[in-house]
């Protein structure tokens, strides 16, 4: 939930350097930011509340002096978002400092044990006992830093990375179930959350091992593993493209995200994806779960019916911040599909990780190959849907929908229609929904802009994407947002509707239509305000959105655009920033 990187090398000063890494990786936390460089043996800390840009520009971070340096980016688990609470964090001699990433779950019982013994805490931070624990073990261990960082990292319970500059001209870095990785170039060598922190100066990589130490001093880079043994571990050659993302001609990354989605949707469907060894894991399982967390879960949910329906494959879907109170009694001839954007999801490699110590198969879908989802794999597909950088899930949820169809048709006998004929009809679809740009934004203009309530109804294949429509509404617009399956509203959530409420109904022409049409009509008689999405007008809309003609089961893959953007609009509207929702991060890896 936070970013970290370390620098050491001849590229440039540090600082600039910090800043420019962090701003690529500020999707993973960005309430407040704060880098340290090492300047002639002193270790200078410059931090405060707020992006990267508003920081350095308030207080010139980037020209703190130095070649040696570490930055944070904060997502605040413990402790306000003030600026004393910001990373990095001194030991007491200000020899150290520390940036950090996760949760250290006994860090009270650490902090009382070193105020006792003299330690002086500023802030109110978990992270900040790493900075002093270090300090004594640093002194205990006669200056081995190796030795400082084995015995501070025994003593930490929790998932967590950090990097810590000594200000002897080490950098050290530690894993334990969070993400680190080692950048390595002629000239320089990084630590860093993710390869975005480096991929402009490198695409080499080391993806660090849970328990891994790494030391960084002359240049060079030692890893140890948890029984402090010297390790080698493989040099990864990351693809160059997952470093070019900008918004180009669009004034945000989310919208530009969402246009980009007829260009990226096939991008899955291409032969580096190995459906087949995918498919035949399914096949060969007694059981078939699915989990994910957020957008990730709703695109299981629809995976789910699909599978049932189409393939008559019975699956179980739960949402992984769950599954991990029942991954524990799955079954070992059962497949687990993990889906997941980042891959790097707390909840979800938790809940995976217990499933595979029963005996399960992991099968994953991810954007990121490299991540630890994709390698604690059996057998993984990816999205490669590019970079997201918008914190609202949108292209990769439209290319997670995409590989779910193709192990449908695949499982199914091609029981359902998605050959490259159908493939291109679908994409000149998702096309000529995206073309309604214009169209939705004045939609949303029309409305009360201070909305309170919106619903989305949906039946069968349709109540995932009202579900994953309303997620977008309140994480982009921050705007109260329902699914409903719209069977369910006599059963309670009618009472809800007035002429305030702002309704919206999936309802293409298909065998949900005429049940979703009666739902309108309940709601309509209470004053509603109602938007029709389907290939079907009706008088029942206030405002009608058409959707181009397809197979009856492909409609969710065009549906969720206008959900996708109606919440983007919503938000411009309310002068939000849409890539950075409040309280968000785009990879959450903390559970
Ligand atoms: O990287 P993941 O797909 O595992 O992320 C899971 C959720 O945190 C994510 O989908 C979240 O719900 C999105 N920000 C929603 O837009």
């Amino acid at each position: 939930m936070c970013s970290i990187i370390g620098y050491s090398g001849q590229l440039t000063l540090a600082a600039p350097l910090l800043v420019e890494s962090l701003k690529k990786m500020e999707y993973r936390g960005y309430d407040s930011v704060g880098i340290a460089t090492l300047n002639k043996g002193n270790i200078l800390v410059s931090k405060g509340v707020g992006k990267v840009a508003e920081v350095d520009q308030q207080m010139q971070l980037n020209k703190l002096p130095g070649e040696i340096g570490i930055g944070h980016t904060r997502w605040a688990t413990h402790g306000g978002v003030t600026d004393t609470n910001a990373h990095p964090h001194y030991s007491c001699s200000a020899n150290i400092a520390v940036v950090h990433n996760g949760i250290i779950e006994n860090y009270q019982e650490l902090k009382s044990e070193l105020e006792k013994e003299g330690h002086i805490f500023k802030s109110q931070t978990d992270s900040e006992v790493i900075a002093h624990l270090l300090e004594r073990d640093y002194e205990q261990s006669n200056s081995s830093i190796v030795d400082a960082m084995t015995n501070t990292c025994k003593k930490i319970r929790g998932s967590f990375a950090f990097v810590a500059v000594f200000n002897n001209g080490v950098i050290a870095g530690a894993r334990f179930d969070e993400p680190l990785i080692i950048g390595i170039s002629s000239d320089a060598l990084f630590l860093s959350s993710d390869v975005l922190g480096f991929l402009k100066y490198t695409d080499k990589a080391i993806f660090l091992d849970n328990g891994d130490i790494v030391i960084i001093e002359d240049k060079k880079y030692t890893i140890f593993d948890a029984s402090r043994k010297n390790v080698n571990r493989p040099v990864t050659q990351v693809a160059w493209e997952l470093g070019s993302a900008d918004k180009g001609k669009f004034a945000h990354y989310t919208i530009k995200e969402i246009h980009e989605q007829s260009s990226t949707m096939l991008k899955p469907l291409e032969p580096s994806n190995d459906f087949e060894t995918f498919c035949k894991y399914i096949n060969n399982a007694s059981n078939v779960y699915i989990t994910g967390s957020g957008t990730s879960y709703n695109c299981g949910l629809l995976g789910k019916l699909l599978l049932s329906k189409f393939a008559r494959k019975r699956t179980e879907v739960y949402m992984s911040s769950e599954f991990q109170y029942f991954s524990d009694t799955v079954e070992p001839d059962s497949v687990v599909i993990a889906i997941s954007q980042s891959g790097e999801t707390a909840d979800v490699l938790h809940s995976v990780k217990q499933a595979k110590e029963n005996g399960a198969k992991i099968l994953s879908i991810v954007n990121i190959p490299t991540s630890s989802l994709a390698r604690m794999s059996d057998c993984f597909v990816t999205l490669n849907c590019g970079p997201e950088i918008g914190v609202a899930a949108t292209k990769s949820f439209l290319n997670q929908l995409m590989i779910l169809y193709k192990i449908v048709y695949i499982i199914s006998g091609q029981n359902i229609r998605f050959d490259s004929a159908e493939l291109v009809k679908l994409q000149k679809s998702v096309q000529s929904v995206l073309d309604l740009d214009f169209k939705i934004r004045n939609i949303i203009g029309s409305l009360d802009h201070n909305v309170k309530d919106i619903y989305i109804l949906g039946r069968s294949i349709h109540y995932p994407i009202a579900l994953e429509g309303s997620l977008k509404i309140k994480e982009l617009a921050y705007v109260h947002a329902e699914g409903i399956a719209a069977g369910e509203l006599k059963h309670g959530p009618l009472a809800l509707i007035d002429k305030e409420s702002v309704v919206i109904v999936l309802n293409p022409n298909d065998e949900t239509y005429r049940d979703v049409l009666s739902s309108t009509n309940e709601i309509k008689s209470r004053g509603a305000f109602i938007i029709g999405i389907s290939d079907l007008k009706n008088d029942l809309y206030d405002v009608f959105i058409e959707l181009p003609k397809l197979e009856r089961y492909l409609y969710p893959i065009v549906e969720i655009i206008p959900l996708q953007m109606m919440s983007y609009y919503l938000a411009v509207q309310k002068q939000l920033d849409p890539d950075y929702p409040r309280n968000l991060a785009k990879s959450v890896t903390v559970k």
